[in-house]
């Protein structure tokens, strides 16, 4: 399976499904991991954000509240352990937020936040977080100060962002193994600077903090070829992080394309994703729905003929949505 499982204890608390787990999960048709949006609001303006459909969406009504309650209920009764925070916008505007979390800890359940820190605005936040259970997702796309306020569109969010990560390494969001703490950094044609991707990469390595670093996911705003890398650009730069990890840290692994550092994802196998609309997906990026909810329960679509077709094949990593779009527009590198 080609699996370290050096690296498995690197992944961040809420996203370190074994293999065997995975297995396990799949022989018993138990969910592992839901997925889900709060707010679709957000206030920075990120010039690649896969999400901006939903964002910009006029039309279609969210679900309430006690619907969203009632959908990790039922993730919960399906075996998921793990709710993966994911957007549309940012959730910590969410005006439900601390709801949500609190509800999803009462469930022994590990909130996993992605955020990109500009609503937290104190370290006492972060305390709250860190006793919540919570583990953070930060985006990190880079130290620059000036590239990180362009990326985002935002004046005073790199210098932000940096204190944000100072006030998590305070509280103690690293010190635990698997860790609690991870930075989103997104790989992009035309703001990489790959020694600095590398760097970034090191740093989480020595400071037991897990990099999800990547390539774009080719939707909404990044559906865009002066943006998002080919494959063959994608795949080079994992080479490099593979190196590294063998080199340094005597980590061996064969890379599957997106992320860095020998992680494969397996959300697909044992995961759904929902909107802030109740739509259900096999993931956040892909173009599979599954159902909608409430008119269907989150039970019966997870055994509906459609979603066991999609889980089916092990991911192993393969994320269908880049795959499909390398495969269009790039003759490069093929696995
Ligand atoms: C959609 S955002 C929502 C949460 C929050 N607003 C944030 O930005 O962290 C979740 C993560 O996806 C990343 N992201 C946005 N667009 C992306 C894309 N096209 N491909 C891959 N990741 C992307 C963001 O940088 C962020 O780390
Ligand atoms: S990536 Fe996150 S912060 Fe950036 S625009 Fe999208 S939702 Fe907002």
């Amino acid at each position: 399976m080609n699996y370290d499982n050096k690296i498995g204890t690197r992944v961040v608390r809420g996203l370190d499904f074994s293999p065997e787990s995975v297995d396990k999960a799949r022989s018993e048709n138990k969910m592992l991991v839901l997925d889900m949006d709060f707010t679709t609001k957000c206030n920075l303006r990120c010039f690649y954000c896969d999400r901006s459909p939903d964002i910009n969406e006029k039309q279609k009504e969210e679900i309430t509240l006690s619907e969203r309650k009632d959908v990790i209920f039922q993730a919960n009764r399906l075996g998921a352990w793990a709710v993966g925070i994911l957007g549309a916008g940012e959730p910590m505007l969410d005006p439900a937020f601390w709801e949500l979390i609190e509800y999803i800890d009462s469930l022994n359940m590990v909130p996993l936040l992605y955020t990109s820190g500009w609503e937290i605005k104190s370290i006492d936040t972060v305390k709250e977080l860190f006793d919540h259970n919570v583990s953070i997702m930060l985006k990190y796309n880079t130290e620059k100060e000036f590239l990180a306020d362009k990326m985002v569109g935002v004046k005073g969010y790199g210098s932000h962002v940096k204190t944000v990560m100072k006030w998590l390494l305070a509280a103690g969001f690293n010190k635990s193994t698997p860790t609690r703490l991870a930075i989103n950094v997104v790989a992009t044609k035309n703001t990489l600077d790959e020694d600095e991707f590398l760097n970034l990469f090191i740093w989480c390595r020595e400071n037991n903090i897990y990099m999800h670093g990547q390539s774009l996911i080719p939707s909404g705003k990044a559906d865009n070829i002066q943006f998002t890398l080919n494959k063959t650009e994608a795949v080079s730069l994992l080479q490099k992080g593979q190196q590294i990890d063998q080199e340094r840290y005597g980590f061996n692994y064969s890379i599957v394309p997106p992320i860095i550092g020998g992680f494969r994802c397996r959300k697909v196998n044992v995961g759904m994703f929902i909107n802030a609309y109740g739509e259900v997906w096999d993931c956040n990026g892909s173009g599979r729905k599954l159902g909608s909810f409430p008119e269907l329960t989150l039970e019966e679509i997870w055994n509906s003929n459609k979603a066991k077709k999609v889980r089916e094949p092990l991911q192993e990593g393969f994320c269908h949505i880049r795959e499909s779009w390398w495969g269009n527009i790039d003759n490069g590198w093929k696995m």
